[in-house]
This record gives structure tokens, sequence and C-alpha cells, in this order.
């Protein structure tokens, strides 16, 4: 491994298209930290939006390198690592909660750490585990950490079945379609939202009851479906909008258990207008996740649950393009949206 071998999509100032390609240092991987050569990225909606409005970054940061969902093998590893080089990996990219493009997902080598960082067993190929990093971790923080809807952490080969029902909505996005298979783990039982064309996908995963969140009767049709069914241990909200909030507190008040909504918005958002009394709403930030929460998830329980199959990289990929020259137009393609898609694009 060359010292000048490494190569970035640069974001070189607040707002700056198109993301460049040029040279990047070699990042030299400290205590726990590995360096991974990068197979496959992930898009995520927050790419282009961070690109476009310039949020979460300082002026001083730039230029940047963004990217969040990273799949790859290590090729070098820091003094106290337990992994070794030549394994395969998946990792969040956690260039923006540091502030250090030496961890962004969109160069060929970057760094990555414990404990948003698992092997993948040798049935999940790079393109298929990219795309979990973001919306595991988003839906772990709002599915177990205390402050959210704290449900029990899932156990190495999954917990039994304990009865209790957690509703995703959203269960085609990314977000909600881990947080669909880590709850079940977890031993609950889902109900999810999606389009009505997406149903074969939440089945694939294990959802129990479905509902197509376009429908008019939606909040009456869950109600309808899940009262008397088992305790309501909370509603998980993988859509950020408020109008969808609202419809879940609704859910949420017709039925027996806990009064809770846990959602993807991040910390600091506006509070939801017409908020009912006596139902709780939490945010989201992975940052604040409990070590115990991410041990669990991304430690204990993960790599075993690809190798068995239990967890599988939902929503599927799409390979979009290769190469650092093609991030730019797939950041352009995720801002349009996606419907049970991940955007890849593959560097090797
Ligand atoms: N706070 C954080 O740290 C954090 C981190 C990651 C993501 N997020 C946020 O979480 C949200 C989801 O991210 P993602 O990556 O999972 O998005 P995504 O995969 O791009 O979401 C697309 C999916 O959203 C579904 N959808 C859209 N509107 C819906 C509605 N009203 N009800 C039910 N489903 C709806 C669509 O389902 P159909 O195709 O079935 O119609 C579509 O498949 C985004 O707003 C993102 O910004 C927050």
């Amino acid at each position: 491994m060359s010292s000048n071998a490494n190569k970035a999509a640069w974001i070189s100032a607040p707002k700056a298209t198109p993301l460049e390609v040029g040279p990047a240092p070699m990042p030299t991987p400290q205590g726990t930290e590995v360096t991974i050569q990068i197979h496959s990225v992930a898009l995520n909606p927050a790419d282009p939006v961070v690109q476009r409005l310039a949020i979460l970054l300082e002026p001083k940061d730039y230029p940047f390198i963004l990217g969040c969902d990273m799949a790859g093998t290590v090729v070098a590893v820091g003094p106290s690592s337990t992994f070794k080089p030549g394994e395969r990996v998946i990792a969040l990219a956690a260039s923006w909660g540091r502030k250090d493009p030496k961890y962004g997902a969109f160069q060929l080598y970057a760094l990555a750490d414990t404990p948003f960082l698992t092997k993948i067993p040798d049935n999940v190929s790079f393109n298929e585990g990219c795309v979990l990093g973001l919306g595991l971790t988003t839906a772990a923080y709002a599915l177990f950490n205390p402050d959210t809807l704290a449900l029990d952490l899932p156990k190495p080969g999954g917990n039994a079945p304990n009865g209790k029902i957690v509703l995703v909505w959203g269960g085609a996005s990314s977000v909600g379609a881990c947080g669909i298979q880590a709850a079940k783990a977890a031993g609950y039982t889902i109900a999810s939202t999606a389009s009505a064309r997406n149903f074969e996908l939440l089945r694939e995963m294990g959802v129990e009851y479905m509902f197509d969140y376009s429908s008019a009767t939606v909040i009456d049709d869950i109600v309808a479906a899940l009262k008397g069914k088992g305790e309501m241990a909370g509603i998980f909200s993988a859509i950020g909008k408020p109008e969808t909030l609202v419809q879940c507190a609704a859910v949420i008040q017709r039925l027996e258990g806990r009064q809770h909504v846990a959602t993807v918005r991040p910390p600091g958002f506006p509070a939801v207008e017409n908020w009912p009394e006596g139902v709780e709403i939490s945010n989201n930030a992975s940052s604040h996740m409990k070590s115990e929460v991410s041990g669990a998830v991304w430690g204990a329980w993960l790599e075993g649950a690809l190798r068995d199959g239990s967890m599988k990289c939902r929503p599927k990929y799409e390979v979009v393009g290769k190469g650092l020259e093609a991030v730019q137009d797939a950041m352009d393609l995720m801002s349009k949206g996606v419907s049970a898609k991940k955007l890849v694009v593959e560097f090797i």
C-alpha cells in the first residue's frame, strides 16, 4: 500500500458541487482504529443534504470528505485493534461526528473504529453489506437506547418472542428495514407501514402486520388490526415528517402499552406541533448511543445475524456507478429520493 495510493471525492467548500476527485492522505490507524480499503459505499439522504445546505460542518472543516456507509477490507490496524488485515468489514463512517475527513466514506482508504465496525461473513458481498451502516445505527438508537424505546437488546442468535408489538412506520426505508429486523431479533412482533408495492419486502423481513400508509383509513386500520393482539412496546417512525409523527401519535393513543414515538429527527429539531399530552417523543442522535447498545447490536449480534440470514441487507442495493467520479451523480440521484432501494457506488 503506497502512501500516495489514497484518493477522495472532496467537497472543496460549503455547498460546493460537484465533488472533486483528488489525492488524499493515507490515514494511519490509532488505538482500536482500522484502515479500510473501501470496495463499496451506499448513499444516504443526508449526504446530498449536507452538500447542498452545508449543515453539520463549519466552514473551517472544508475541504471535507462526506459519506456514511462503507464496506471493504482491513489493510492496517491500530495497536489496540482486535481486527486483522484481510478481514472483510462494514462500518459507519464517522467523518461528520469527528469533523475529520479521514473517517469519510467517499475515499479509497478510510479510518473506521469500534463500536460501529464489524466483520461480514462470506455469504454477504461488499455491495450488500455496505447498505447497513447509518440505517442500522439510527434504528438501533431509536429502538434500544435508554432515552428512546429502550427495548430489550437482541442477543446473539436472537431472542425468544416476547409477545409485545413494535410498529415501524416506513418499513421500506433503509432505517425502517434495519429497525424491523433488529426489533424482530430482539423478540418483538412487528407491524409496519409501506407502499403496498413493498409489502413483499416487509414480509421477507418478518413483518406480521402490514399497512399502506397512503390509505385514508391507515390509522383506523392499524388500530383495528393491533387492538387486543398484544401490548405495544411503542412506535418507531423511520419517517421524520411532522404529519407522519402526528399519525403515529394518533395510533399509539388508541392502543394499550408504551405511549412513546421514537423518531429519526436529529436533536434540536423544532417540536412537532399539536403533539398530544401523554405521548412521549424522542429524537435521534447516534453519537449519544450508549455503549451497551452499540456493543450489543454492532458488536455481539450483527455478524452472526448476517451469517445465519436473520439479518438481511435490505433494502436491496442497486449499483449506480463505479469509482470516486461516480459519487456526485449518485448523490444527485439520492436527492431525488428512492423507494425500497439503496444506491451503491463500487470503488473496486
Ligand atoms: N437522526 C439521524 O441520525 C438520522 C440518520 C439517518 C437517517 N435519518 C432520517 O431518517 C429518514 C429515513 O432515512 P432512510 O435512509 O431510511 O431513507 P430512505 O431509505 O431514502 O427512505 C425512502 C423510503 O421512505 C418511505 N416513505 C416515505 N414517506 C413515507 C411515509 N409517509 N410513510 C411511510 N414510509 C414512507 C418510502 O416508502 P415506500 O417506497 O414504501 O413508499 C421509501 O421507500 C430520513 O428522513 C433521514 O434523513 C436520520
